[in-house]
């Protein structure tokens, strides 16, 4: 069976740039990707590419040669159903915040309404992928769905879930290690729908790179690899501790360990704890479906990941504190980096938003400066957690538009995001326009110390 009409319902981090890498790699199919969100699908349509919705290096460059030949973005959501052959749901399932399983289960009701949609408006027989991260049997979920409300036509429903990372998604979608397709392998109409996606990423990515599998080891392998991979980030904190007491230093742990090539080097750099989108939902998620069949050991072995997380937020804040003299009380603290990471603009479950409201808490006053994110996100992170009114968030919390800015006058700063651009600061010129003592958190173990406590910061640095 060869597509030749692809709907991508959703277009944000994952669903824009994986549907972009295919418009550009397959230009004989037609890529349509629809969100009900007018402003973010206008935002991709933008004639300069520059300003489509989200920050990811070499993306711009893959929208502007796809986009109006093969690649469309719209919020006609039944016009691109209709037309299509394969349909990915690539739309967010955050955290439950009400209910049974509220602040772990996956919220699917984004995803029910989808299928919904697609069973009312399919006339022919359609593939539904799962692209969004989702608990293990959401496809037979989907299925029940569109058989029992649908026109009558057949689904095969696929589980293709995406590995990019942000920051790197152009290069992982063009590279990736492995693509994983689950589907119903066991019956002729199943293994025809495999095929048929197995075909759009043989485009580019070689056969020996796609798997197959059934739907439920795809469905769980995804929560897999993102529970190792924040395991791994938070076995490294829990070191990086351990290392603060015993004057070990924790990248030199990381290293003596990283070149067993049973563990690798990869993942394992002491943080102030990771964020992002997917990691603690998955594991809450992973939690969740363990303790639901009763399996108690599993959910809390998974669980302390995510507590040691928490823990290595609240404890570099704490530090702060503690090393302002115990209080932080109207100082100006100016951090640098809002982001989960570098290189994206996207600041869900960022560590920033945890350790600003913790200094918020002890009244210290706040300057923030990122160099992607916007003011109205940050304050929109603080004014979800609830812990004050919008008008003290925007009282005690300044954004401003660059490094120096944010550190003049400052009693502290502290690096939360590991931009390049922070490293190639006039330290000097900074020290000299602080409050003395001028002390200096870094957060990602990006700044060297020497050279640091040579101009004469208080130097605290995670792990050492
Ligand atoms: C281990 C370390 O590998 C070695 O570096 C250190 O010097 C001493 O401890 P050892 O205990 O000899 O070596 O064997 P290893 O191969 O690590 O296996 C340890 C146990 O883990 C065995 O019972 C093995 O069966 C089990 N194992 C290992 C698994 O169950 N699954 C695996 O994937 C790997
Ligand atoms: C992750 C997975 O890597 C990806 O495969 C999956 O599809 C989605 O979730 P992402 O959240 O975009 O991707 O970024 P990732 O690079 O995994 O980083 C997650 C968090 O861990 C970040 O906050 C990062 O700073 C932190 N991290 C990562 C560390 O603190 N140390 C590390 O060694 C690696
Ligand atoms: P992810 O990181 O998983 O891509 P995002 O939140 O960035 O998550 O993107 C999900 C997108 O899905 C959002 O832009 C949202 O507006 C869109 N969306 C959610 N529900 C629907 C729906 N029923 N129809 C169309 N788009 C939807």
């Amino acid at each position: 069976m060869n597509i030749k009409n692809i709907c991508c319902i959703g277009a944000g981090y994952v669903g824009g740039p994986t549907m972009a890498v295919i418009a550009q790699k397959c230009p004989e199919i037609n890529v349509t990707v629809v969100d009900i969100n007018e402003e973010r699908i206008k935002a991709w349509n933008d004639e300069n590419v520059e300003n489509i919705p989200i920050y990811e290096p070499g993306l711009p460059e893959v929208v502007k040669e796809a986009r109006g030949r093969n690649l469309f973005f719209s919020t006609d959501v039944d016009a691109a159903i209709d037309k299509a052959d394969m349909i990915f749901i690539s739309v967010n399932t955050p955290t439950k915040t009400y209910g049974i399983g509220k602040g772990m289960a996956a919220d699917l009701k984004f995803i029910e309404l989808c299928a919904r949609q697609i069973a009312r408006v399919a006339k022919d027989d359609k593939i539904v992928v799962e692209k969004s991260t989702l608990p293990v049997r959401t496809a037979e979920a989907l299925k029940n769905i569109l058989d029992n409300t649908g026109n009558g036509v057949n689904y095969q429903i696929l589980s293709n879930p995406e590995f990019l990372a942000e920051g790197t998604a152009v290069d992982d979608l063009m590279n990736p290690d492995r693509v994983l397709i689950g589907g119903d392998i066991d019956t002729a109409k199943g293994k025809e729908a495999v095929d048929a996606l197995v075909d759009v990423y043989a485009h580019w990515v070689p056969r020996e790179r796609l798997l197959t599998t059934n739907v439920w080891s795809s469905e769980l392998s995804k929560l897999t690899a993102n529970a190792f991979l924040a395991q791994r980030v938070s076995s490294i904190n829990a070191m990086s501790e351990l290392c603060e007491k015993t004057g070990a230093d924790v990248n030199e742990v990381s290293k003596a360990v990283g070149m067993d090539s049973r563990i690798g080097a990869k993942f394992l750099k002491s943080s102030v704890g990771f964020g992002g989108s997917c990691f603690q939902k998955d594991i809450l998620n992973l939690v969740y479906i363990s303790k639901s069949f009763g399996l108690h050991e599993v959910a809390d072995y998974w669980e302390q990941v995510i507590i040691m997380n928490d823990h290595q937020k609240r404890r570099f804040a704490a530090k702060i504190v503690q090393t302002l003299f115990n209080t932080v009380s109207g100082k100006k603290i100016a951090l640098l980096g809002w982001a989960f990471k570098k290189d994206t603009n996207d600041t869900r479950e960022s560590a920033a938003i945890y350790v600003a409201d913790y200094l918020l808490n002890e009244q210290a006053e706040i300057v923030v400066y990122d160099p992607k994110v916007k003011t109205e996100q940050i304050y929109a992170d603080l004014d979800y957690l609830n812990t004050r009114s919008l008008e003290e968030n925007r009282a005690r919390v300044t954004v401003v538009d660059g490094a120096y800015e944010a550190t003049k006058d400052a009693h502290a700063v502290a690096v939360l995001t590991e931009w390049d651009e922070f490293k190639e600061l006039d330290w000097q010129k900074i020290y000299k326009e602080m409050l003395k003592p001028a002390f200096l958190f870094d957060g990602r173990r990006l700044l060297e110390r020497k050279t640091k406590e040579g101009i004469g910061f208080e130097f605290y640095a995670i792990g050492s």
